[in-house]
């Protein structure tokens, strides 16, 4: 497992001052932004040229979740635009290893995300392919919803394959992670968590990302 990792999501920030947002949690370790093309899901938020300007508007890296149909074709803008990690999600993608392999290339790291009702177990074998997996605890589309307790054994399950493969890839947790669920998270075994509504509801959202870590790493 590797070291506890906050990854605020800017999906509940306000739009209309994202330069301002971003800086407001300089103890991220990552920024978390969700690409949503109104065809995978529900909602349209942004494309690369908005992502590379807020690449430059904050020190923080940027994580990018890519809620798109056309993964294959659209991920490696995002590594363009700036991003240090680019997730796909496997619904998406029509040929995973091969577009993992072309995000590593391109010098990002590489990452795939799962429904909540996508299993882990057909992606054992890859799993050396990439340096992150997202759990979803919520369907993808939009913040603010309920954490999904029924996504917990899927996190242990992935934790136990990792551990059995031996590889380094980080583990991350994405919807309703706030103080109240994440220490369910971590007892299963993730070690990255998006928080998106709980940080910036939050007065001050890097006081929040202080508390999630304290008590991700309790
Ligand atoms: C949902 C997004 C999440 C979202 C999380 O589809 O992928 O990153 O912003 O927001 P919260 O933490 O409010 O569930
Ligand atoms: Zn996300």
């Amino acid at each position: 497992m590797g070291e506890i990792q906050i990854t605020p999501s800017i999906l509940n920030s306000d739009f209309a001052r994202l330069g301002e947002e971003v800086r407001r949690i300089p103890g991220a370790d990552w920024i978390h932004v969700d690409v949503m093309d109104n065809h995978f899901v529900p909602n349209l938020t942004f494309g690369p040229t908005m992502v590379e300007a807020l690449a430059k508007a904050s020190d923080v890296p940027l994580d990018a979740h890519l809620m798109i149909e056309d993964a294959d074709r659209n991920a490696l803008d995002y590594v363009d635009a700036g991003c240090g990690s680019v997730t796909f999600h496997v619904e998406a993608a029509k040929a995973p290893v091969r577009l993992a392999r072309e995000i590593r290339k391109a010098g990002a790291r590489a990452s795939m995300a799962l429904k909540p009702a996508t299993p882990i177990e057909p992606y054992e074998d890859i799993l050396a392919e990439l340096d992150m997996v997202l759990i979803m605890t919520v369907e993808p589309g939009f913040g603010g919803q309920k954490f999904l307790d029924l996504c917990l054994p899927k996190i242990r399950r992935a934790r136990a394959l990792m551990d059995k493969h031996g590889v380094e890839t980080w583990l991350q947790v994405d919807g309703g992670v706030s103080l109240e669920t994440i220490e369910r998270c971590a007892e299963a075994g993730a070690d990255v968590f998006v928080a998106g509504s709980a940080v910036y509801s939050a007065d001050d959202p890097d006081k929040m990302v202080a508390a999630l870590r304290e008590k991700a790493s309790a």
